[in-house]
């Protein structure tokens, strides 16, 4: 426990015990003074937890800020990756450029990059993300999968599914992945994912994988088109929650994915798919394609059966569901 800072073994004592903990204890268990033990408590406060002291009782934890703090997001946190190293920030101008300068400084696999408000969120083909504070989640994580560039897409897929699953978990809406990268309520947009790569000719050397989520947003924080988990339940609910599942569900999806490839976890997308078997324009390559959205191939490749029946895929784009 040496390099744990005291104010998380503070809480971490605080959450297991549930109850109240005499400052002699806290004090023995840590090897610190009552008024050490006083000065953290302090600064748990400044967090925004509420704990209270009673004499002859000692602390208790009451309340847990819903901020996206690495300790509440890591805490009793069963991954194998993902998530193992966790970074928060109040404010940065784009997780995802500061996971990218991360992993190119060796940062490890699975580390994820948060931020409580971005002032520059990107979003995919050069558009912005709106990433007011403390309403949504804005992460970025690293990986290091052994694939060839053109396989990256079903990273973003994968990513897709797992905020998906982990919103109907957590709140019980039907959520959609609309290929290739947005995760859909309602047909509204309340996730966004961008994934950018940094690699060779034939292998990559690592992916920022970049969600973006509306959790608690509010309609006037929204893009005319797009909603919120909160706008869509009609009650706020926990970033923490959605996050740990997020990262319990990516944790879950990616090792099967490095174990057994991409079929296992395509077999889910195309069931949550909210573009199968729709008709569908996606503008790709400077170019409209009109048609029905027959499949998604082995590699996340879009499969459009055009009017004059010939099937095109399509790698990527910006697609709109017609009906
Ligand atoms: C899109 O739908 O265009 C993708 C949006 C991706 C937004 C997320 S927010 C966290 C990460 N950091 C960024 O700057 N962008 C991604």
């Amino acid at each position: 426990m040496r390099n744990i800072p005291t104010e998380d073994r503070i809480l971490w004592i605080l959450k297991e015990k549930d109850d109240f903990i005499s400052g002699e204890e806290l004090s023995h268990r840590l090897g610190l003074s009552r008024m050490g033990i006083w000065k953290a408590i302090q600064r748990i406060k400044l967090l925004g937890y509420s704990v209270v002291a009673q004499p002859h009782l000692g602390y208790r934890l009451i309340e847990v800020p819903d901020r996206l703090i690495p300790f509440e997001l890591t805490w009793n946190l069963k991954t194998k990756s993902i998530g193992k190293s966790v970074l928060s920030f109040k404010k940065i101008e784009s997780t995802n450029n500061t996971a990218y300068e991360l992993a190119t400084n060796g940062a490890r696999e699975g580390t994820v990059v948060f931020a409580e408000e971005q002032t520059k969120g990107k979003g995919r083909l050069g558009r912005s993300w709106l990433s007011p504070a403390y309403k949504g989640i804005y992460m970025s994580v690293i990986l290091r999968p052994n694939i060839a560039p053109s396989s990256a897409p079903e990273l973003t897929l994968i990513a897709t599914l797992a905020v998906t699953k982990a919103i109907r978990e957590l709140t019980g809406l039907l959520s959609f992945i609309k290929w290739p990268n947005d995760v859909v309520i309602n047909s509204k947009k309340v996730c966004g994912i961008l994934t950018e790569m940094n690699a060779e000719i034939d292998k990559v050397n690592f992916l920022i994988v970049g969600i973006g989520i509306n959790v608690n947003s509010e309609k006037k924080d929204l893009p005319k088109e797009a909603s919120s988990i909160k706008e869509e339940l009609k009650q706020r609910i926990s970033r923490i929650e959605l996050a740990r599942l997020i990262l319990l569900r990516l944790d879950e999806y990616y090792e099967i994915f490095k174990e057994f490839g991409f079929n296992p976890p395509l077999a889910e997308i195309k069931r949550y798919s909210s573009t199968l078997n729709r008709r569908v324009k996606v503008h790709y390559l400077n170019r409209f394609i009109e048609g029905h959205a027959q499949d998604i191939d082995k590699d996340g490749a879009l499969l459009v059966r055009l009017d004059n029946g010939f099937a095109e895929k399509v790698f990527a784009g910006d697609l709109v569901n017609i009906r």
